[in-house]
């Protein structure tokens, strides 16, 4: 249906939560994965899930952080898979904090593991990208766009990756290379949502606050970054899709405030 049989996909962050969700729909569709992530165990075990619906797949550690180590990830995948038709950047990270609090190592941290992932993996899978016809699709948040409290680490992050789309877009779009967003609103079962919304209180909050009044499934981002991955997306470029059950429309009004 989505015209990715056989095609190869390498995604950050991609040992659980959304990536990974989106991982298994690109497996589903025949595509081979490359998923890169920190923690050893939890690759592991999504590798496995990803074998698990017949594709080849490739594990790598490493932090996004670290622009030699990503270089170095990007060729492993090339070896193995060839040129890269889809990469994923998926890798974040976040914690609740209020801008008087939070610690200038704490605002670099989010700042360096986003915003700094997302062109730390553009900037080594270059090289590998198939030109033409290749498509990158970050991961942003409804953030990006309105500021939520405790999230300025966060919310800086995201509105940077949204420009990052924008910028790679009109640089690789005359070569062929598709350049987007994706913006998902609470998604249920994912770290973000146990680390944003940690208490049940919370949660049914969250789970109030899209125009949908319901959390997102994983499933449903997943079936969105198969179709902007897809040939039927092929002349969409530079933009951000939210997946948010409408959160963007209500902005902070959507948490009571
Ligand atoms: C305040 C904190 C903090 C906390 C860390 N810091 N945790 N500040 N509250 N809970 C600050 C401290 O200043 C700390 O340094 C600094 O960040 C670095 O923290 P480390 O733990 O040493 O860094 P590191 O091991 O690199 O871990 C990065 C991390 C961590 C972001 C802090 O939480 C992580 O790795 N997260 C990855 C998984 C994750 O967060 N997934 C959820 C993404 S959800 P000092 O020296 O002061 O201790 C997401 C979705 C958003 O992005 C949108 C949803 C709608």
């Amino acid at each position: 249906m989505y015209s990715l049989n056989g095609k190869t996909a390498f995604l950050t962050g991609g040992s659980s939560g959304i990536t990974l969700g989106i991982a298994e729909k690109y497996a589903k569709e025949g595509m081979n994965i490359v998923l890169l992530a920190r923690n050893e165990d939890k690759l592991a075990a999504a590798k496995a899930v990803i074998e698990g619906h017949g594709a080849a797949c490739a594990a790598i550690p490493a932090d996004v952080r670290d622009a030699e180590a990503m270089a170095g990830a990007f060729e492993i995948a090339a070896e193995k898979f060839g040129e890269i038709d889809v990469i994923v950047a998926g890798a974040a990270g976040n914690f609740l904090a209020m801008a008087k609090d939070l610690k200038p190592k704490g605002f670099k941290t989010v700042m360096d593991i986003d915003a700094g992932g997302v062109f730390n993996t553009y900037n080594a899978g270059f090289p590998h990208l198939r030109k033409p016809g290749g498509c990158l699709i970050a991961i942003s948040a409804p953030q990006a766009t309105i500021p939520y409290p405790a999230q300025i680490h966060a919310n800086a992050a995201k509105a940077a990756i949204e420009q990052i789309v924008r910028s790679v877009a009109v640089e690789w779009g005359p070569l062929g290379v598709r350049s987007l967003g994706i913006s998902p609103g609470p998604i249920a079962d994912t770290e973000g949502m146990a680390r944003l919304a940690p208490t049940p209180k919370a949660l049914e909050q969250a789970a109030k606050a899209p125009v949908l009044t319901r959390l997102g499934a994983k499933e449903e981002v997943a079936d969105l970054a198969a179709f902007l991955a897809s040939d039927h997306a092929a002349y969409i470029t530079g933009t951000i899709v939210p997946c948010d059950g409408g959160l963007g429309l209500v902005g902070l009004a959507g948490l009571g405030g």
